[in-house]
């Protein structure tokens, strides 16, 4: 029997857990042809959980494009890849997707060829140069005029959004919240994961899309959710574990999707045919995987400050729930100052290291803060 647990991917049906509250809200928006900045730490779950939500869309009512900006690297790249998504979203047909890449996205002069797979895609014949503000302008404008085409709400979801920050000419940033705000029958979605960056584009008043989304955080998966996940599972294979180690398991993560899955596909095959997981198996899991991870994170341990590790030392103690400025943690791990714990934070934030969460801090790998954990010993 292959490991029911799977990270790395995106998940889909029957890997996937609760988010039901999310899945109702952002489809609620969509419907309302709504602009929402979705954002979420690294690998929380935002591709899967959006990709579900256009999946759940009924098809006579929404148009979804979705959009991973991942490996664009500037405007030109941004522009043809919503061209290439949009049209492969509205039409599948050879002839009738060259017509409708015309009549979008003449600009960028496209072409159709057929795929390794033998199937139709459109090119753009304008690779290798920056584009113009006319030509972003054209693209930008698609979603609106698909929107009346077709009598559907276009769903333009771009998918680690925070990449156009990095665009040398700023055209994208600049160009989207003019060339969108009257777009009425087309639902934005906007997602991310570098929190600092992605917050100060949306609430730095200077920046151009300064409050033209509303915010949208996800967190991780709560435990009441993951206890009949996790032991269903367990069950479909024969295999035994318990509600109390279940717990322990997500307090060990923090009920991180990504960091639960991978501690239970682990601790999933360390159990036999009929046999049951316990305690010292969970612990065996978790040295494993801290093993695996162990030469990474000394290196990142090494390039850190002292004020830096004590401060991730503070975070990764359990027993603190300490307020990391206060005299009490100061003291405690060793950072004298207030001011000393302020700046350690504040460069680990920029090295994405932590996020800050509510009154503190989150180490964002969770085996990374078990790690220290165990240094603390
Ligand atoms: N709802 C869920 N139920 C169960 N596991 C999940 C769920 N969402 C995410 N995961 C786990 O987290 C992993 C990462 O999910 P996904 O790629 O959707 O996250 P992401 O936030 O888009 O990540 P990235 O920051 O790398 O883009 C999945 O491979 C899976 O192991
Ligand atoms: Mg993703």
């Amino acid at each position: 029997m292959t490991n029911p647990f799977s990270y790395g991917g995106v998940v889909g049906n029957g890997e996937f857990c609760n988010r039901a509250q999310e899945l109702a809200d952002l489809k609620d928006l969509i419907s309302s042809a709504g602009r929402c900045f979705v954002y979420a730490e690294r690998r929380m779950g935002k591709s899967s959980l959006i990709l579900r939500v256009l999946g759940e869309l009924p098809k006579k009512q929404f148009l979804p494009v979705y959009i991973d900006l991942w490996p664009t690297d500037g405007t030109l790249a941004f522009a043809t890849a919503i061209a290439r998504a949009t049209t492969a979203a509205a039409e599948t047909k050879t002839t009738r997707l060259l017509e409708l890449g015309k009549q979008l996205f003449g600009r960028l002069r496209p072409s159709v060829s057929l795929d390794e797979m033998g199937q139709p895609t459109v090119e753009f014949g304008v690779e290798g140069r920056t584009a113009s503000k006319s030509e972003l302008s054209e693209v930008l404008a698609a979603p609106q005029i698909l929107a009346e085409k077709t009598g559907k709400i276009v769903v333009m979801v771009f998918d680690e959004f925070q990449q156009i920050a990095g665009y040398e000419d700023g055209l994208a940033e600049r160009q989207i919240r003019s060339s969108i705000q009257h777009h009425h029958r087309v639902a934005y979605i906007f997602l991310g994961s570098r929190k600092h960056l992605l917050q100060s584009m949306f609430l730095d008043e200077s920046r151009p899309l300064y409050r033209s989304a509303m915010h949208y955080p996800i967190g991780s998966i709560k435990t009441k959710h993951w206890l009949p996940f996790i032991a269903q599972r367990f069950r479909d294979a024969n295999k035994a574990i318990d509600k109390q180690l279940i717990e322990q398991l997500c307090e060990q993560t923090q009920g991180h999707p990504f960091y639960t899955q991978h501690l239970c596909h682990v601790l999933w095959s360390m159990v036999g045919p009929c046999g049951a997981a316990d305690a010292a198996m969970l612990k065996a899991a978790v040295s494993e995987l801290l093993r695996r991870e162990s030469h990474a994170y000394v290196i990142l341990w090494e390039s850190l400050t002292k004020n830096e590790q004590r401060f991730l030392r503070g975070l990764a103690d359990s027993d603190s729930s300490r307020k990391p400025f206060s005299a009490d943690f100061t003291r405690r791990y060793g950072l004298r100052a207030a001011s000393n714990a302020q700046r350690a934070a504040e460069s680990l934030v920029a090295g994405d290291i932590i996020e800050r969460e509510e009154s503190s801090y989150v180490i964002i790998d969770r085996f990374l803060r078990l790690w220290i954990r165990g240094l603390l010993l």
